[in-house]
């Protein structure tokens, strides 16, 4: 029945922004990681596009500069609502493991709240997509869902048995998966009001004269 009802409330955007608002704090936590992860990468919005993937209803497309940035999401609805929003921003329906851009077209992306929702084969699809999409020198945020410690977060715990993401990793599960296209380069983890989360920083692979994976071709 909760299940029903978090996939009810994803249909109304705004509800479900306003609901995980109260849940994370207004997301002070979250805003703070992804400054300290500009300040890490020495990220500079003049340096070139910057791709957020997915960006939902755009909750944090204000960490990048309008000029720079490139809001992309599979959901219509949700675009909708981030352009609804950030009338001067670039938003675009499109799908995570066939990007409609060229290759090496970005700095960087931002990866939010996205890989715990997708089995592993889709993981590797989306990751090699993602770095085709990549200059050689470019960086990575990656922000994922990450699983509550139940007895420190009881809150938490249970609230994160209602999110639809089946496929949530334990920080440690990520080098792994990133590691064909991606170095890592700093990770931690935190917590957002009641929520829990790993964040990733890394760099595109300079992969040489390896042989590419077959995620990678
Ligand atoms: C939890 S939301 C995160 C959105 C945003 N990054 C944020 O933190 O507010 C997950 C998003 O993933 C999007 N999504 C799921 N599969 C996708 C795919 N294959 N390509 C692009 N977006 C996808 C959904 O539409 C949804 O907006």
């Amino acid at each position: 029945m909760l299940q029903a009802l978090t996939d009810r409330l994803a249909q109304h955007p705004i509800a479900y922004d306003q609901l995980r608002r109260v849940i994370e704090f207004n997301f002070v936590a979250l805003h703070r990681a992804l400054s300290e992860a500009r300040e890490r990468l020495n990220i500079d919005d003049k340096d070139g596009w910057i791709l957020d993937l997915p960006c939902g209803t755009g909750i944090f497309a204000t960490n990048i500069e309008e000029d720079a940035y490139v809001g992309a999401d599979l959901e219509a609805l949700y675009v909708s609502a981030a352009r609804r929003r950030h009338p001067a921003r670039h938003f675009q329906v499109a799908d995570g493991t066939a990007l409609p851009y060229a290759d090496e077209s970005f700095q960087g992306a931002i990866l939010m709240g996205f890989l715990h929702h997708l089995d592993e084969p889709t993981v590797g699809a989306v990751l090699a997509e993602v770095a085709r999409v990549l200059r050689p020198d470019a960086w990575l945020i990656l922000i994922e869902d990450a699983p509550s410690p139940g007895f420190r977060n009881p809150i938490g715990w249970c609230l994160q048995k209602l999110d639809v993401g089946d496929h949530i990793r334990e920080s440690d599960a990520y080098t792994p998966l990133l590691e064909p296209a991606f170095r890592e380069q700093y990770r931690r983890s935190f917590a957002s009001g009641f929520w829990n989360y790993t964040m990733w920083l890394g760099r595109k692979q300079d992969l040489g004269d390896r042989e590419a994976t077959p995620a990678e071709r």
